[in-house]
């Protein structure tokens, strides 16, 4: 079965994918890193040369070529879960798990990257809060299960996850 993590930017999607991968035995698919690759050039040039609604439609594209699959962890991009396109094909394909986390625990884990468009210039608390409480709806709505990671290890999220996904 497959797994696909969603949740805001720097909510831990692919520290956890990468870690739950190795510790349960299934493919770690990065999302923004294959787009980057097929398309050669970074996320921001994506934005800024080719533009959003064409990364949107790269993001949905992927999904479709990875809803074959039948046993990997997929780390979304932020915007995947707003398209219900996109929730379609990860509820068909498999369980979706939220991850949340606080406005501040986000600035702190994005703070030093420098591969988000949608923060480069505006990481604050405000307008991640923002950004945060007009996706909300969306991500609870698509999630099948949600965990909180405020706080906790990667290893303690991925016990969490594990344990859900069996009950
Ligand atoms: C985005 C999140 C990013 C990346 C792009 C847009 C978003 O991925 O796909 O910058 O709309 O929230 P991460 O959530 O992995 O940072």
């Amino acid at each position: 079965m497959n797994i696909f993590l969603i949740g805001f930017m720097g909510a831990g999607k692919s520290t956890i994918a990468k870690q739950f991968a190795k510790t349960h035995g299934k493919e770690v698919v990065e999302m923004d890193e294959r787009i980057a690759k097929s398309n050669g050039m970074s996320i921001s040039e994506i934005f800024e040369t080719r533009g959003e609604a064409y990364f949107r439609e790269e993001e949905t594209k992927l999904l479709n070529d990875l809803s074959s699959k039948k046993d990997v962890i997929v780390s979304c991009g932020g915007g995947v879960a707003m398209r219900k396109e996109n929730v379609d094909i990860m509820k068909q394909s498999g369980t979706i798990v939220l991850l949340s986390a606080e406005p501040k625990t986000i600035l702190k884990r994005v703070e030093n990257e420098h591969d988000r468009p949608l923060l480069e210039n505006n990481k604050t608390i405000e307008h991640i809060q923002e950004l945060m409480e007009a996706r909300k709806p969306f991500y609870e709505s698509a999630a099948d299960l949600v965990v909180v990671t405020d706080g906790k290890s990667a290893s303690t999220i991925c016990e969490e996850i594990f344990k859900k996904i069996q009950e």
